[in-house]
């Protein structure tokens, strides 16, 4: 951690206004000997303030009515673009903005993935929604300068037995990971608690893509992996805000992405995927997820 070493009674580097040695100075003797110890530890502007998760939060609010909408309006027979439609003006009626829309060229305001798409489906309304289909729909939200960003899966009519297992694992792994999320973890602690898991039920993981800090902007550091070990990676802290959002693969975990769009991600062997994914802050002792 490279920072200017602050005087105990000077004002904390986190805006609290209270003399440094009262407020941050312990947490940063800390963070410090881990840092000495070799690991990787958040720099200050990684940890959100107080006002800035209530932002995040808020923005959450709007994030999650739009993931709740979807799920009473979803069915067969609808195209993915209505549902960029439903993303695109409920975002815009509340006041915010689709963040994926224009982001680095993504044409549209949601992500819709089905089946073998592992991630980032583009919707058109061409691809209609069938009886059986998986579908991941990832939302991600800018509300006041705050963004949020969460995924749900939803189960189209009759979903096969092994389909819908692989679904209610990659919800699992949600679970798993968040039962490592606490100051003083690692992000590989939560990283290897959720590969795990998939792959104690015959599943894998998608390496090359992962979570991401996020709030201030949609991707922030760190790059968070899910198949990474027990005490690597960056160290938990508390106002540390991240993505937890697994790709769980019921085959093998190689990807490959549509060189004709240059976005859809796809399992190579063609079998199916499914993704959740929450937002969450580290707090004092565990964390809050923000879009629940
Ligand atoms: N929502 C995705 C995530 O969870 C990012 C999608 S990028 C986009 O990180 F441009 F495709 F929207
Ligand atoms: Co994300």
């Amino acid at each position: 951690m490279t920072m200017k070493k602050l005087g105990r009674n000077d004002s904390c580097w986190c805006g609290s206004g209270r003399k440094y040695k009262a407020c941050h100075m312990i947490f940063d003797e800390k963070i410090e000997h881990y840092a000495l110890e070799g690991h990787i530890v958040p720099r200050h502007d990684l940890l959100k303030t107080p006002e800035q998760i209530e932002g995040i939060r808020q923005s959450s609010k709007l994030n999650i009515a739009i993931l709740d909408e979807i799920e009473k309006q979803i069915h067969i027979g609808m195209s993915t673009e209505e549902i960029d439609r439903l993303v695109y003006d409920m975002t815009k009626e509340m006041g915010g903005i689709p963040a994926p829309l224009g982001y680095e060229g993504f044409p549209k305001s949601v992500c819709t993935s089905i089946n073998e798409v592992v991630c980032h489906g583009i919707p058109c309304k061409e691809r209609l929604l069938k009886d059986g289909d998986i579908v991941n729909v990832d939302v991600s939200t800018i509300y006041q300068g705050y963004f949020s960003d969460s995924s749900r899966m939803f189960m189209l009519g009759n979903v096969d037995s092994e389909t819908q297992k692989l679904v209610k694992v990659a919800k699992e792994c949600i679970d798993v990971g968040l039962e490592q999320v606490k100051p003083w973890n690692f992000l590989g602690d939560m990283a290897q608690a959720i590969n795990d898991h998939a792959k104690a039920n015959g599943y894998s993981i998608v390496r090359e893509i992962g979570g991401h800090g996020v709030g201030l902007e949609f991707h922030e550091e760190p790059f968070v992996s899910y198949v990474t070990s027990k005490g690597t990676e960056m160290l938990m802290v508390p106002g540390m805000v991240f993505t937890i959002e697994p790709m769980v693969n019921m085959g093998k975990a190689d990807i490959y992405i549509d060189d004709q769009d240059g976005w859809t991600v796809y399992t190579d062997d063609g079998k199916p995927s499914a993704q959740w994914e929450v937002t969450l802050v580290v707090t004092e002792d565990g964390y809050e997820i923000l879009t629940y």
